[in-house]
């Protein structure tokens, strides 16, 4: 099939490339000339394990091509895919301007009967509003279909080419039975619906996703004062199917470009038809504060923190990707900066993001995980980068200043715990005793 595909974001990106690698012609469009330059060169502006390989291996074989000429790609294509930007506007609704934009160029463009498929993620009602602006420009027949994505950063090839479901809202036959060929030879768990309740199954996920992770997050707190252990909590909870073991890992809270933005949105979705989503609302809440539970914990271990050298591990949001949106590191580190406390941070690959971000004379970026922990009164592990599970804890506690560890990620087991001197704050795991067998400080 011949694919345009709109946006070269996270998202249309890793499918453009993905939809070429089983075989279709792709032509991705941005209007980012810069951006679009660097991927005819056959680089990834993003960091995604295999994305690369499989991006220069199909320009090679002539099937995946970058342009800014959307009209030239329109026109060589039977479907297009809007995969632009949602972001948040500052009341937490989507700013549909991008999708707008688009939507009336290809309304401007259309030559010949297309599929428009959706997969930005748009508030219930969108795809109708998409379908007006491009009838109001052109006589040309076409379908709409929602049909949203579920990658998640990190491993984003593996995601899309091997899929739990693939989800298509049209009211077209039509649609329904070429979309069906296309991605067939991904999964055999299609499943076709209204377009309305396809836009609704993508917020309801993301939704019910970061309900888990707030829910174990509230549960670790309460482990923490009745002397509980929470991930095996979380495990003896996850061997129920009908609950399930992920998203259960207690930390703190959930960040990324997906959960922060889509959970405000469907409050938002849910004011707008005078619906108070409480429970969301809470979750939200509760993701907010539990970030902050590693201040409490410093404060309990340091007392003031004014001039204490603080070492962070960890800035992305989550390991394997230099995302830094909504990352819990980044209100974590302004609180302490205004705490007055000295910062040395580290992270394998999101520094330079992060700095555009929070950037202040009282953060050192350091190189290497041991240097940033050099002399520090504690270390805060923020992400659980592979790299800081397999350092040595009594060359560490030898390296600081003060052996105080507040594991933000519950990244270090009893095993590692018990032989060292650490002071050892974790989350909801109070139980947990270092060497002089003393407990991990509850707070
Ligand atoms: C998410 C969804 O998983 C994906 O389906 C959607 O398309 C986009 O949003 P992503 O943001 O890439 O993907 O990351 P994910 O691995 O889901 O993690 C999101 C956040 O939740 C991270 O900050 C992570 O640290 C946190 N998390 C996840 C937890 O705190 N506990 C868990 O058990 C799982």
């Amino acid at each position: 099939m011949n694919i345009t595909v709109i946006g070269t974001g996270y998202v249309g990106l890793v499918s453009g490339v993905c939809f070429s690698e089983l075989g279709n012609n792709v032509i991705c469009v941005d209007n980012n000339v810069e951006k679009v330059n660097m991927l005819m060169d056959g680089h990834v502006p993003i960091y995604e394990p295999g994305l690369k390989d499989i991006m220069n291996a199909n320009m090679k074989a002539g099937r995946l091509s970058f342009t800014t000429n959307i009209q030239d790609a329109i026109s060589r294509s039977n479907i297009i895919i809007i995969a632009v930007g949602t972001p948040s506007l500052p009341n937490g609704e989507a700013n549909l301007s991008f999708i707008e934009l688009v939507a009336r160029e290809i309304g401007s463009y259309m030559d010949n009967y297309k599929i428009i498929m959706t997969k930005s993620t748009v508030p219930v009602g969108t795809n109708d509003r998409i379908q007006e602006w491009i009838s109001s420009l052109t006589n040309h027949p076409f379908d709409m279909a929602s049909v949203p994505e579920f990658l998640r950063e990190g491993t984003a090839v593996q995601d899309t080419l091997y899929p739990d479901r693939i989800v298509i809202g049209t009211h077209s036959e039509r649609a329904v039975a070429t979309l069906k060929e296309l991605h067939q030879p991904l999964t055999d768990q299609i499943i076709v619906t209204d377009i309305r309740s396809a836009e609704m199954i993508k917020y309801a996920s993301n939704a019910f996703l970061a309900t888990k992770i707030s829910f174990i997050n509230e549960i670790s707190n309460i482990c923490e004062k009745v002397g509980a252990d929470v991930s095996r909590v979380a495990e003896g909870m996850g061997y129920d199917r009908r609950i399930g073991a992920s998203f259960l890992k207690a930390g703190i809270g959930y960040g990324g470009s997906c959960f922060p933005k889509d959970t405000q949105a469907l409050i938002q979705i849910a004011g707008n038809v005078d619906y108070d989503f409480k429970l969301l609302k809470s979750v939200v809440e509760v993701n907010k504060d539990q970030r902050f539970n590693v201040i409490r914990k410093l404060e309990d271990a340091l007392g003031s923190l004014e001039g204490k050298e603080i070492a962070i591990w960890g800035l992305a949001f989550k390991p394997d990707t230099d995302d830094v949106r909504d990352a819990p590191a980044i209100e974590i580190i302004q609180r302490l900066l205004e705490q007055g406390a000295v910062i040395r941070a580290y992270d394998p690959i999101a520094t330079e993001n992060f700095r555009k971000e929070v950037d202040s004379p009282s953060i050192t970026w350091e190189e290497r995980a041991m240097k940033a922990a050099e002399g520090a009164d504690a270390l805060c592990v923020l992400t659980e980068w592979k790299e800081f599970m397999e350092v040595n804890l009594t060359d560490l506690a030898a390296h600081m200043n003060q052996p105080i560890l507040i594991d933000g990620r519950n990244i270090y087991g009893e095993d590692q715990i018990k032989d060292t001197s650490f002071q050892y704050y974790s989350v909801g795991r109070p139980g947990l005793t270092n060497i002089d067998g003393r407990k991990t400080a509850v707070i």
